[in-house]
């Protein structure tokens, strides 16, 4: 069966942008993104590159992971403000949200209903894996249906901001095993963990 992985980038203490809930990684952004990084991406996830990211890298790879993309609004608008209505046109692309009247672009699917539900229907059909980009509150609401985690470690602390399940996540225990792991030159890991069949105590 397809999983849903959680493929996002974190700082060491755990969150995934600074408080104002703006692009970390934009022409303003705090995070520094090393060429190993880049590489890293073009070589074993290419498609998690966005459309401009890949043109100008000349990447043209549907690679091998995933072949749908999930996002909350807040997450997708960043993209909009920059007017970027679909930033990944090679994937199937659907954005949650319940304020957003129409979709703004015909390659993105927006879903009003229940994540949950969405996702399990996902992971009956056949298809690559489907990949949970974020932010932390969709990411929160989908905690439970996560099959498997790949954090992009980097090496910086930011003290405060958004994290990897928002603040308003319930609180609720998985263990995970860790299945692969790259450690980069410049200092960013790759960590990649599978969910662990038997939750604690059962
Ligand atoms: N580090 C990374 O790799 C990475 C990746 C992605 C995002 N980010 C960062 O994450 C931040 C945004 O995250 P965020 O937590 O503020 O917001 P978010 O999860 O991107 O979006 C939240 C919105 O998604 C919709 N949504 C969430 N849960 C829902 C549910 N259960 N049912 C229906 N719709 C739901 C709602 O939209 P409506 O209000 O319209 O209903 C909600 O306001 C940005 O700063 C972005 O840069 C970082």
């Amino acid at each position: 069966m397809r999983r849903l992985v959680y493929f996002i980038a974190a700082t060491v203490d755990g969150f995934i942008a600074g408080p104002d809930g703006a692009d970390p990684t934009g022409p303003d952004g705090f995070w520094p993104i090393p060429q190993d990084y880049i590489q890293h991406l073009v070589s074993e996830y290419p498609e998690t590159l966005p459309a401009p990211a890949r043109a100008a890298l000349s990447v043209t790879a549907a690679g091998t992971r995933f072949d749908t993309v999930l996002e909350g609004r807040r997450t997708y608008e960043i993209g909009l403000r920059a007017g970027l209505t679909n930033a990944y046109p090679h994937l199937r692309h659907l954005v949650f949200s319940r304020t957003l009247g129409e979709s703004p672009d015909p390659g993105v699917e927006l879903v009003a209903g229940d994540p949950v539900a969405t996702v399990r229907e996902l992971k009956q059909a056949d298809g690559k894996d489907i990949w949970l980009l974020g932010g932390g509150e969709l990411a929160g609401a989908l905690h439970a249906e996560i099959d498997q985690l790949v954090v992009k470690l980097a090496p910086l602390t930011i003290g405060a901001g958004i994290p990897l399940f928002s603040r308003q996540a319930a609180f609720d225990v998985h263990l995970w095993e860790l299945t692969d792991h790259t450690v980069l030159d410049t200092g960013a890991v790759f960590l990649t963990y599978d969910r662990k069949a038997t939750a604690p105590g059962s």
